[in-house]
C-alpha cells in the first residue's frame, strides 16, 4: 500500500482513494496522524482518477479519540478541526468505514465525511466530558445539526457511545455494513452512481431552525443531562457549547467550542480526570511481573457464601458468562442467597437496564450447592464468608484438600493478613486476595490483595479475572485495610472526634459532599449499617463513645430507621437528630471535651488531610506501589469525585507543605501521633515535592 506517512497509507483502485491511518493501539489523532490525513487528502484530490475516498484505519478500531497525551502541550499543527474541514470541504465524496469505537475526535473526523458507514458492533460517541473536556473539534456543532440539539445535549453530557443500531436510528451514519471497508467502498461506488449530493453536515439547518422556534424543549433536554452535576465544569460547558450550535451561526459557534475547550484543558478538573484515566490503565501493571508469565483461563467459578458480597460476585461472574456455583453451609442459606441474586436482577429488569433474556441466560450460569465436592473441578474460589480469621483459615485449609493443582484461592476479605489465610494450605503461592467493594456487582475497584508468598501466576490470573468481570485491578500490598479500609479508618477516627467536639453529621456530610463526593461518611455509615464498624471495634478493643451508644441503642443506620440521623416512615433521605446532638454533648461532658464552634475549613482538612498522609505511610512501605494506584483506589471504590483526582492528585494540588502544618497542628490538638505528618509528606514538603513525581517505587523514598 503506497505510504503518506508513518502512520497513514493512500491505496486507489477503480477510482476509489481508501485512506488508512494506522496507528497503534487505537489510531489515536496525533500529530503525524493529523499531517497524513491532510497529505493523503491532498494526494487523492491531485490524483484524477480518483473519484471518491473512504477513510478508515487498521487495526482494532476507528479513531478512538484524539491523542489525550497531548493535551496540555502546546499544538502542533494541523490541528483536528484544519483536517475535518478540509475532508469537509472535499469535491469528490468522503465515506467513513467505521469499525471498533469512533470516539470524540474519531467521531468528529467521522462526522467531517459525507457519509457514514459502521459494521454492526461499532460504537461510537463524544467521551470527552469524562476527560474533563467538551468536544473540541466540532462535535458540539455538527452533531445537533444531525440528530436536533435535544438528543445531542444527552449525548455529549452524558459521555456514553451508542451502538450501531441506534446511531442509524438518529442519523448518524448512513447504513450498517456487514464488512467496512468493502462496505464503505461499495457505498461510495452507489454514491458516484446516483450522483448522491455531498451532505455536508455544517450545512443542515433543518434541526437548528427547529430547536431556534422551540428551544424550551433544548432547555428541558440540558436541565434533565446536567441533574445532579453541580460543581463539575465540562458538563455544563458541554451544555452551553450545544446551546450555541442553535443560538450563533456555525463559525461562530466553533469559535466559542474553541475557547471553552481551550479553557477546560487546562483547568484542574480535566488534568484530574485524565489522571484518573490513565491511572486506571496503569493500576493493573505490576512492576516486578516478568515477561512472559500468562494468566490462567476462567471457565468455571465457585464463590463461598452465599451473602450480600457473595451473591454479587457470583453475579460478577454470570455477568462475564462464566459460570459459577456458590456454596453454602446450609439449603436455606443458599436459598435466601439465590433470591437475593434473582431480586437484584430483576431490579435492574423492572428499571430497563437489563433485558429478561439476559437475566435468565445470566441465572443460568449460576448454580448452589452445599456440597463442596465442586471445589474439586474449578479454575478459581473466591471465599466471601462472615470476616473471621478462624472461620477462613478452616475454608482454607478445606480448599486446599479439595481444589486442583492451580486453582486460584482468594480471599474476600477487606482486613484480614491474607498471608495467615495463606498459611493454612500448602499452597501460599495461589493465594491472594481479591477485595470487591459493595455491592459488588456494581462497583469498579477490585483490590488484589499480594501475600508474600503470592505467585507472580496467581496475581496475573487475579488481575485477568478481575478484567474479566469488568473490573478495575489494583495490585495492593498485605497490612490491616490494605489500601483503601486503611486510609478510611483515618477519616472514620476523625468522624467520631469531631461530633465529640462540635460538629453535627450533617455540618460534616455537607462539606464531603461539597466536595463532590455522591453521600458524606455519617450517611454512608448509615446506609451500610452502623453494627459493622461496631462489631470491628468490639473486636479491636477500640472505643467511639457516641457511634458506641447509637449501636447499643439499636441505632443501626437505614435499616433499623435510625443511625446518625433519623429515617421515617422507610424513607433513605437522612434527616437530622436533635438527640444525637444531645448524645454527642452528653459524651463530650462525660470525658471533658470542650465543644466548640468548628469551620468548614477545620471540618475539611480533617476529613481529608488524614487520609492523605496514610497514603504516604501506605507509599513508604510499598502498599501501593504508585502514588495513582492509591487515587483509582478512591475513585473506583469509594466515590472519590474523578473531577478531584483522587487523594494524592488533590494532595499535590494543595500541597505538601500546606498538609504538613495542618497535621501538626491537628496531632497537637488532638494528642493522636497518628496525624503527626508521615516521612514521606514531610520529605515532599520540605522539596517542594509532588506525590505525582514519585513514580514506580517499592517502597516510596521518604
Ligand atoms: N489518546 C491516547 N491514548 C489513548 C487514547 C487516546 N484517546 N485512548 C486510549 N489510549 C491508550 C490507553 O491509555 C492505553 O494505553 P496503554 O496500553 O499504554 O495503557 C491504550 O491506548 C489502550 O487503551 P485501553 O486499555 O483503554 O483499550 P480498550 O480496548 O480497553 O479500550 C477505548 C479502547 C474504548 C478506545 C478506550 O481506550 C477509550 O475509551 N479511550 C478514550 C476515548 C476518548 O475519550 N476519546 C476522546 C478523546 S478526547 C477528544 O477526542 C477531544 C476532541 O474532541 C478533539
Amino acid at each position: 500500500m503506497p505510504v503518506i506517512n508513518a502512520v497513514t497509507a493512500l491505496e486507489v483502485n477503480d477510482g476509489i482513494a481508501v485512506i488508512t491511518v494506522n496507528n497503534p493501539p487505537v489510531n489515536a489523532l496525533g500529530h503525524a496522524v493529523r499531517a497524513g490525513l491532510l497529505e493523503a487528502l491532498a494526494a487523492a484530490m491531485e490524483d484524477v482518477s480518483v473519484q471518491a475516498i473512504v477513510l478508515t484505519c487498521a487495526g482494532r478500531t476507528f479513531f478512538a479519540g484524539a491523542d489525550i497525551t497531548e493535551f496540555g502541550k502546546p499544538l502542533q499543527h494541523p490541528g483536528l478541526t484544519e483536517v475535518i474541514d478540509a475532508f469537509e470541504a472535499s469535491p469528490k465524496p468522503v465515506v467513513a468505514a467505521i469499525f471498533g469505537t469512533a470516539l470524540g475526535g474519531g467521531l468528529e473526523v467521522a462526522l467531517g465525511c459525507h457519509f457514514r458507514v459502521a459494521s454492526a458492533d461499532a460504537r461510537v460517541g463524544l467521551p470527552e466530558v469524562k476527560l474533563g473536556i467538551l468536544p473540541g473539534a466540532g462535535g458540539t456543532q455538527r452533531l445537533p445539526r444531525l440528530v436536533g440539539p435535544e438528543k445531542a445535549v444527552a449525548m455529549i453530557v452524558g459521555g456514553a457511545p451508542i451502538g450501531a443500531k441506534a446511531a442509524l436510528a438518529d442519523g448518524i451514519i448512513d447504513e450498517i455494513v456487514a464488512e467496512p471497508i468493502p462496505g464503505a467502498i461499495a457505498f461510495a461506488k452507489k454514491a458516484l452512481a446516483e450522483n448522491l449530493p455531498l451532505v455536508r453536515v455544517q450545512d443542515r439547518e433543518e434541526k437548528i431552525l427547529a430547536a431556534r422556534e422551540n428551544p424550551a424543549a433544548f432547555e428541558a433536554a440540558a436541565k434533565t443531562a446536567l441533574k445532579k452535576l453541580a460543581g463539575v465544569e465540562a458538563p455544563a460547558a458541554c451544555a452551553q457549547s450545544v446551546r450555541n450550535a442553535f443560538t450563533l451561526p456555525f463559525a461562530a459557534g466553533m469559535e466559542a467550542e474553541r475557547k471553552l475547550f481551550m479553557k477546560l484543558v487546562i483547568g484542574d478538573q480535566s488534568r484530574a480526570q485524565r489522571h484518573i484515566f490513565f491511572s486506571e490503565r496503569e493500576a493493573s501493571k505490576v512492576p516486578d511481573m516478568p515477561a512472559g508469565v500468562k494468566a490462567a483461563p476462567i471457565t468455571k467459578a465457585v464463590v463461598i457464601g452465599g451473602g450480600t458480597m457473595g451473591g454479587g460476585i457470583a453475579m460478577c461472574f454470570a455477568n462475564a458468562g462464566v459460570p459459577v456455583t456458590i456454596v453454602e453451609t446450609t439449603e436455606e442459606f443458599l436459598a435466601t442467597g439465590l433470591d437475593r441474586i434473582k431480586h437484584t436482577y430483576a431490579v435492574s429488569v423492572e428499571r430497563g437496564a437489563l433485558t429478561q433474556a439476559l437475566m435468565d441466560k445470566r441465572l443460568t450460569l449460576i448454580a448452589g450447592t452445599t456440597d463442596w465436592d465442586v471445589i474439586r473441578d474449578t479454575d478459581i474460589v473466591i471465599e466471601a464468608v462472615f470476616e473471621e480469621m478462624g472461620l477462613k483459615k478452616e475454608i482454607f485449609g478445606k480448599l486446599d484438600k479439595l481444589a486442583k493443582p492451580g486453582t486460584l484461592l482468594a480471599s474476600n476479605t477487606s482486613t484480614l493478613d491474607v498471608d495467615a489465610i495463606a498459611n493454612a494450605t500448602s499452597r501460599p503461592g495461589d493465594v491472594v486476595g481479591m477485595h470487591f467493594f459493595s455491592p459488588a456487582n456494581v462497583m469498579k475497584l477490585l483490590e488484589i490483595v499480594r501475600g508474600k508468598d503470592s505467585s507472580h501466576q496467581s496475581i496475573a490470573t487475579a488481575i485477568a479475572a478481575g478484567k474479566l468481570m469488568g473490573k478495575i485491578p489494583v495490585v495492593v500490598g498485605n497490612c490491616d485495610g490494605f489500601v483503601g479500609n486503611r486510609m478510611l479508618a483515618r477519616r472514620t477516627t476523625e468522624c467520631e472526634r469531631l461530633l465529640l467536639e462540635g460538629a453535627l453529621p450533617q455540618d460534616v456530610d455537607a462539606v464531603v459532599q461539597k466536595f463532590g463526593f455522591p453521600m458524606g461518611p455519617y450517611a454512608m455509615g448509615d446506609l451500610a449499617g452502623l453494627d459493622v464498624g461496631w462489631r470491628i471495634r468490639k473486636h479491636r478493643g477500640v472505643k467511639a463513645p457516641v457511634s458506641d451508644t447509637l449501636c447499643e441503642e439499636g441505632r443501626f443506620g437505614q435499616k433499623t430507621g435510625k443511625g446518625y440521623y433519623i429515617y421515617e416512615n422507610g424513607s433513605r433521605v437522612p434527616t437530622p437528630d436533635p438527640e444525637v446532638t444531645k448524645l454527642a454533648a452528653q459524651k463530650a461532658d462525660e470525658l471533658g471535651v470542650k465543644r466548640r464552634n468548628i469551620t468548614e475549613q477545620e471540618i475539611f482538612e480533617r476529613m481529608f488531610y488524614p487520609m492523605i498522609n496514610e497514603a504516604a505511610r501506605i507509599l513508604e512501605e510499598g502498599i501501593a506501589v504508585r502514588a495513582s494506584d492509591v487515587d483509582v483506589v478512591w475513585a473506583y471504590g469509594y466515590g472519590w469525585p474523578v473531577w478531584q483526582g483522587g487523594p494524592c492528585f488533590y494532595g499535590d494540588l494543595v500541597g505538601a507543605k500546606k498538609i504538613v502544618a495542618a497535621l501538626e497542628h491537628y496531632a497537637e490538638l488532638t494528642g493522636d501521633a497518628g496525624l503527626k505528618p508521615a516521612k514521606l509528606l514531610t520529605a515532599l514538603a520540605a522539596r517542594d515535592g509532588k506525590f505525582g513525581d514519585i513514580g514506580v517505587a517499592a517502597k516510596a523514598a521518604a
